[in-house]
């Protein structure tokens, strides 16, 4: 089987800065592979380039055989969430997932509702429905933003930092509902920096640095590297 996604030899660059040098990658349908790496290494860069937010310089990105070339090429098959929500703060919770139901899926009012009310229950929101994001927490606003990324039934799920702007508890909620999301079996890509759901979650993790892939592997293997850069990094922040 070919694997889902495919980037091969992607370079980007800003200005004079060289962020993706030259990365090549795989990843098969049902994995979920967490990125890691220093500030500035070009984690959110590379997601980027996956859902077509962002242009390679050169390379290719292909998901399911179909070439990345916009956002649009990839409409409703990659789904992402980031780390400052950005959900439609003049629309309701319940809206925030209807619009794009109608908009882009094209589904009718009602169809389209009972559908968000479906998937506002399962991120534990049903009872917010009426209200607008300012007045959630900010767990419960990413779990919205899940909730609504999901609403796509996208093939690959992007999430980058999804609660580095959480405190613990919060953090934990959104947590427990990525575990959920990662149960189904979805194939998933994960930025972070907390350690604890690299360990818990992926089933395979990238270090990046400068624009290149440092290390590829398990958790375990990632753990018992010998390499130096890696092993400063980890000590920083699971020590
Ligand atoms: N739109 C942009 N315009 C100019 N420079 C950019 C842009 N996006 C990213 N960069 C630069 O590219 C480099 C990599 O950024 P990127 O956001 O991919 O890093 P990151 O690994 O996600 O870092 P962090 O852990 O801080 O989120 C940084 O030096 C950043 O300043
Ligand atoms: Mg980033």
């Amino acid at each position: 089987m070919d694997p889902l996604i495919q980037v091969k030899n992607i370079s980007k660059s800003f200005g004079q800065t060289r962020v993706l040098d030259g990365i090549s990658l795989s990843i098969d349908k049902g994995e979920i592979l967490a990125i890691i790496g220093p500030s500035g290494s070009g984690k959110s860069t590379l997601i980027r380039c996956l859902n077509g937010l962002e242009k390679v310089d050169s390379g290719r990105v292909n998901i399911g055989g179909t070439l990345v070339e916009s956002t649009q090429s990839v409409a409703g098959r990659v789904g992402m969430v980031f780390q400052q929500f950005n959900l439609f703060p003049h629309y309701t919770v319940l809206n925030n997932i209807v619009r794009p139901l109608e908009t882009v899926k094209k589904l009718p009012a009602r169809e389209a509702r009972s559908k968000a009310r479906a998937l506002l229950e399962q991120v534990r929101l049903e009872d917010k429905e009426d209200q607008y994001p300012r007045s959630l927490s900010g767990g419960q606003q990413q779990r919205l933003a899940i909730a609504r990324a999901l609403s796509m039934t996208p093939d690959i799920m992007l999430f980058d930092e999804p609660t580095s702007s959480l405190d613990p508890e919060l953090a934990f909620e959104v947590f427990e509902t990525i575990r959920t999301i990662a149960s189904r079996h979805m194939t998933m890509i994960l930025v972070t920096h907390q350690m604890n759901m690299v360990k818990n979650f992926a089933n395979r993790v990238l270090f990046l640095e400068k624009g290149n892939i440092l290390f590829d592997g398990s958790f375990e293997s990632l753990m018992a590297s010998e390499n130096s850069r890696i092993q400063q990094f980890l000590k920083k922040i699971y020590p």
